[in-house]
């Protein structure tokens, strides 16, 4: 298959782990005889420093013409203490998101038996979690009008949902609950919020269509104190904007880190993929960073375009190195590998087919070229 991948690193960690992406997907092109062509552009903090602008055309324009984006992260610390910045690197995003109509996130959270562990969650609380989070991306409070009063002593945010935004996303999580567990949990606030009952009775209309999908609700609070209690509840959640940002954050605690989240974003033409992770600065360039989250991000980009053996593969690679413990130090504090020797590992995994005889004892002795 061809593809036309456009790469956009960004700030903090993002170039160092998107370049393990893509040293994978390079992997992956070589072992299945694909054609992957990378282009890479500007966005984010580093797009300011460029141009002045979080994202410049050329960037929008080169997404809008590929068939997907692979994302790295965004943000500088420069902007977050500065609440008058009239520019801002999120604004990069937010706009990229909005330009290329990514209306469904997609972030899948599980508990990696081997990592069980590493979660602050008692052990029995969380194995055998696994879940899909469903977040409305281009409408709600993110997206309405903002304005500050003149004397700034006041601000508005306004959450606006309209049917259709709802039910093209809720299809999605649907059809998604199908090929799962079969159970959907809309998390609103519809004992407030006007728009959470447009939510609620779009979302129940709709679920007539889906009669194999057993659909329940839940408010937000009450779900937030769910995913910490038992959240092997949970199939897929269908949620808006504002409440996917915030489950997705706490949910990445059941995996044991939020280094490993992946993450799909998909519009009616473009698709775009990206850890759900930030920029981490202060990992900047120490060679620490996760990348497994991007890589992950690309095997759900082979996904998309129903390169699933390729997208297995990946993912087996990514269950060896944790294995194997070829991690970085947010898993391993004692014995860790840098970001690059991570994407070295996967990278010789998927190339080699899996077919290395891999223990801790030959890692340790360094006889595996690839390490
Ligand atoms: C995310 C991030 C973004 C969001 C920020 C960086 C604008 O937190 O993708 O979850 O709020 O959507
Ligand atoms: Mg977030």
């Amino acid at each position: 298959m061809k593809l036309k991948i456009a790469v956009l690193p960004g700030d903090g960690i993002g170039p160092e782990i998107t370049k393990q992406a893509v040293k994978v997907l390079k992997a992956v092109a070589e072992r299945f005889d694909h054609d992957f062509q990378f282009e890479e552009a500007v966005v984010g903090a580093a797009a300011i420093d460029a141009t002045g602008d979080p994202l410049p055309a050329d960037t929008l324009e080169l997404c809008a013409g590929a068939d997907a984006v692979l994302f790295g992260a965004i943000g500088h610390p420069k902007y977050d203490n500065d609440p008058d910045a009239k520019v801002r690197p999120e604004q990069g995003l937010l706009n990229l998101r909005k330009g290329l109509g990514l209306f469904a996130n997609i972030r899948p959270v599980k508990a990696y038996p081997k990592l069980i562990d590493h979660s602050p969650l008692r052990p029995e609380r969380i194995t055998g979690a696994d879940m899909v989070i469903y977040r409305e991306l281009t409408g709600g409070i993110y997206f309405g009008k903002k304005s500050t009063s003149e004397d700034g002593r006041s601000a508005t945010d306004v959450c606006t949902y309209s049917v259709d935004e709802i039910e093209r996303l809720s299809h999605l999580a649907f059809k998604a609950a199908q090929k799962r567990r079969k159970k959907v949990t809309l998390v609103d606030k519809a004992n407030v919020l006007e728009t959470s009952r447009l939510w609620r009775k779009t979302v129940a209309n709709l679920s007539a269509e889906y009669p194999d999908v057993a659909l329940d609700f839940l408010f937000v609070d009450n779900a937030a104190m769910q995913m910490i209690l038992d959240p092997t509840q949970f199939d897929v959640i269908l949620t808006e904007n504002m409440f996917g940002d915030i489950l997705s954050d706490e949910a990445s605690v059941i995996g044991g880190s939020i280094g490993l989240l992946a993450s799909a974003s998909v519009g009616e033409k473009s698709a775009m993929f990206e850890p759900i992770h930030g920029s981490y600065p202060q990992a900047t360039g120490k060679g620490i960073a996760n990348p497994v989250a991007s890589i992950l991000s690309a095997a759900m980009l082979l996904d998309h375009f129903g390169l699933t053996r390729e997208a297995a593969v990946v993912r087996d690679a990514v269950e060896e190195s944790l294995h194997l413990d070829v991690c970085t130090q947010d898993l391993n504090k004692n014995n860790y590998y840098s970001t690059e020797k991570v994407g070295d590992f996967l990278e010789g995994y998927i190339i080699e087919a899996g077919n290395m005889r891999l223990n801790n004892e030959n890692l340790s002795l360094g006889q595996m070229t690839i390490i």
